[in-house]
């Protein structure tokens, strides 16, 4: 049976001029080589589904539940549809593809997902049913497996195609992608050589709690903690006053959200007031919940997750404080952590968050981020210092020349920043 994966696009980079001009005569030889060369492979590892080659500029529209690629603006390439098998023992598989441009630069890059990776070609990235209840396989492969297995097949096709190696590998992700990348750094060293990792949804069971708890802050729409879009404005051009000139520039951005002790309270209502120009008792409570880091445990002492940030109030209520909540955490506690189709996030207690960080499903977080403690008491961010060091160990990737760059958007609705800033 076909298990439902990640879908990954491998395409050795671009090396043409798009400009450049081929001859007739090139198109044709390496379209016949597309279908040619899917025709003449068989083996047990993968499953060449399609191969299709488009001219330099042709139209490419692959929108889909896990793909928005609509555009000419590409080279000549050839378009291998695979199927990659990640289990030999029962012949799970993953859909990939691999895209071979006609001129190449003997490198490769590797795509990274988002969300739940794709699950299968026609089901949205959203929707993570498809790992159980208790479907190892399909967990494993979102974890980590159907990357690598990916990275492997994909190299030795590249070779064959192009009857020479690759001189370099690359991967590039955001969110699920950046943390596909930290696990495939710690426990695959040799598959890239250099990482572009964008907000990691890392450590998954740390983030999946921390997403619902945001949600759950406000939520019912229309109970007393609930902030409407229009108040969140109301916030946002506070935030903006309180620390847009930290900088020294007045430009509308607060350059280092960490360094703001913003302090909302200046908006609360007075009496009488009319709710949508000030902020309510409730709400204020809420907003200095949603910007403190989230503990649980015995006095709140076991830290979770680090906190939304001054300055992104646009463009949280596009995420976990919108009116709809975010369905990642319920699907992975249901499905992932669980095994159980009727559980709502509303059920969420320290004791589930702890059995989705102690079970870590398919392993994949690459390791735990246990107790913080505030640098600074008298700051109401998250100021934290780390007590025990998050550490992948990236030993042997490091000493192989591996290089990563990493960064995260302060104004992230759905992962927060916490876990990209050394402090
Ligand atoms: C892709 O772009 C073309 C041209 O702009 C448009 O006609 C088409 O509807 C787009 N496809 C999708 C799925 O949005
Ligand atoms: C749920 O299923 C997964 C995968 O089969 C398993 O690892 C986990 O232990 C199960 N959890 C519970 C609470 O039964
Ligand atoms: C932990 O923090 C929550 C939220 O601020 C609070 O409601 C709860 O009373 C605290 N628990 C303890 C044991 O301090
Ligand atoms: C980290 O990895 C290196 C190389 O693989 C290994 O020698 C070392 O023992 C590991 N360190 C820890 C703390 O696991």
């Amino acid at each position: 049976m076909t298990s439902l994966i990640p879908f990954l696009i491998l395409i050795p980079v671009i090396a043409a001029q798009l400009g450049q001009q081929h001859s007739p005569f090139f198109s044709l030889a390496q379209n016949s080589r597309c279908s040619t060369f899917s025709s003449s492979f068989r083996s047990k590892a993968f499953t060449i589904l399609d191969a299709i080659y488009y001219p330099a500029y042709a139209p490419v529209d692959l929108t889909n539940g896990q793909a928005t690629v609509n555009t000419t603006a590409l080279p000549a390439f050839c378009r291998l549809v695979l199927r990659i098998v990640t289990n030999p023992g029962n012949g799970k598989d993953a859909g990939a593809e691999l895209w071979l441009p006609d001129e190449w630069n003997e490198r490769l890059l590797g795509f990274g997902n988002g969300g739940w990776g794709g699950g299968d070609h026609t089901g949205s990235m959203w929707d993570g049913s498809f790992a159980g209840p208790g479907n190892d396989d399909a967990i494993i492969d979102f974890a980590w497996r159907a990357l690598h297995m990916t990275t492997v097949v994909v190299k030795s096709l590249t070779t064959e195609f192009y009857y020479r190696p690759y001189t370099k590998s690359y991967f590039m992700g955001c969110s699920t992608g950046g943390r596909q990348g930290i696990k495939a750094m710690s426990i695959f060293p040799e598959d890239y050589d250099g990482l572009v990792l964008g907000s990691p949804a890392n450590p998954f069971g740390q983030l999946m709690p921390w997403q619902a708890r945001q949600g759950q802050l406000v939520h019912p729409v229309g109970s007393p903690p609930w902030i409407p879009e229009k108040t969140w404005n109301l916030i946002h051009a506070e935030a903006v006053k309180q620390c847009d000139m930290l900088d020294g520039v007045q430009d509308g951005i607060i350059l280092d959200p960490l360094a703001c002790d913003f302090h909302p309270e200046t908006l609360q209502c007075q009496s009488n007031a009319d709710a949508s120009t000030c902020l309510t008792s409730e709400r204020l409570s809420a907003l200095r919940h949603l910007y403190a880091p989230y503990y649980v445990g015995p006095n709140n002492q076991t830290y979770v997750f680090s906190p939304f940030v001054p300055g992104g109030e646009y463009a949280y209520p596009q995420g976990l404080v919108g009116e709809k909540l975010f369905r990642m955490p319920e699907d992975y506690y249901r499905y992932f952590v669980l095994n159980d189709t009727t559980w709502q996030v509303s059920m969420l207690d320290e004791a589930v968050v702890a059995m989705g960080i102690d079970t870590n499903p398919g392993q994949m977080d690459v390791s735990k981020i246990l107790l913080y403690q505030r640098r600074n008491h008298q700051l109401r961010n998250a100021l934290l210092v780390r007590t025990q060091t998050y550490s992948p160990n990236l030993t042997a990737f490091f000493a192989r020349g591996g290089k990563v760059l990493q960064y995260a958007g302060w104004d992230d609705e759905l992962v927060s920043t916490g876990h990209s800033v050394s402090s």
